[in-house]
């Protein structure tokens, strides 16, 4: 699997706060069946990084992995702030990317209008950037009225939710909403978000799975981030197939 949207980094954001502490999310992806990752710090005006302190920070790590034998592959991008990528000139903006991709990850603005949220998104997309809108499922904007998210979705950008969601880790709100989006096929990539191994763990397929949308695991933890990063055809969506509860409905269906 790959894992588009993960705060890996030590001491440059709200992730890890060491070596070891980055270390360990990165035992814990491998065990999680993630071999590949782009490491997305803050871009936020409470974590004002730039490409050049991401750059000096992860080349730290690959030489700690290196050291440690864990053969995990790490790129680098950012989790900009919708508010502060709508200000940043281009040059600073291509630095940014995931990989070496031209797709952005933007976080949408926590509290803020719809028509604001849909000025700033729609401003950058409008310079040319491709859009992986970060955990639209934990907006309150997009929470309220789902239409927002279409007309978004339509407009071109693509969505990334955070697997917690699924699991009522960001509440009762979240994870209705993650279900919304997942019957209208707003759904285009599933990351870890994670910003330690155990509070906030690298899940990715698991809790996906246990929401019964197993079948869609691949195309969302795999495929698409895949194209994201390397480009070439876009992988077609399979058929968004829910499998049903194992309660006792379930079981009562199968007999029939
Ligand atoms: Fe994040």
């Amino acid at each position: 699997m790959i894992d588009l949207h993960c705060h890996f980094l030590p001491g440059i954001d709200d992730g890890p706060d060491s070596e070891a502490g980055s270390l360990d999310l990165a035992r814990a992806w491998l065990n999680a069946g993630v071999e590949r990752i782009v490491a997305t710090p803050h871009v936020n005006l409470r974590h004002p990084n730039r490409a050049r302190s991401i750059a000096e920070a992860q080349q730290k790590m690959l030489l700690a992995l290196e050291r440690e034998n864990l053969g995990l592959k790490v790129e680098t991008g950012a989790e900009v702030s919708a508010g502060v990528a709508i200000d940043m000139p281009d040059d600073e903006l291509g630095q940014l990317t995931l990989g070496d991709s031209d797709w952005l990850l933007i976080e949408p603005p926590t509290s803020s209008t719809p028509f604001a949220l849909h000025g700033s998104i729609f401003g950058i997309r409008g310079r040319g950037w491709n859009i992986l809108l970060a955990h639209p499922e934990r907006n309150p904007a997009i929470q309220e009225d789902m239409d927002l998210l279409v007309s978004l979705v339509d407009g071109g950008i693509k969505t990334q939710v955070t697997a917690g969601s699924f699991s009522g880790r960001y509440g009762k709100t979240a994870a209705r909403t993650v279900r919304q989006m997942m019957d209208k096929g707003l759904v285009h990539t599933v990351a870890s978000d994670a910003h330690h191994a155990v509070l906030r763990p690298p899940e990715m397929s698991a809790p996906l799975t246990e929401a019964g949308y197993g079948a869609m695991a691949d195309w969302l933890c795999q495929e698409m981030p895949a194209w994201i990063l390397d480009g070439g055809p876009e992988p077609r969506a399979p058929e968004n197939t829910k499998s049903p509860k194992k309660g006792l409905l379930g079981r009562f269906r199968n007999r029939g």
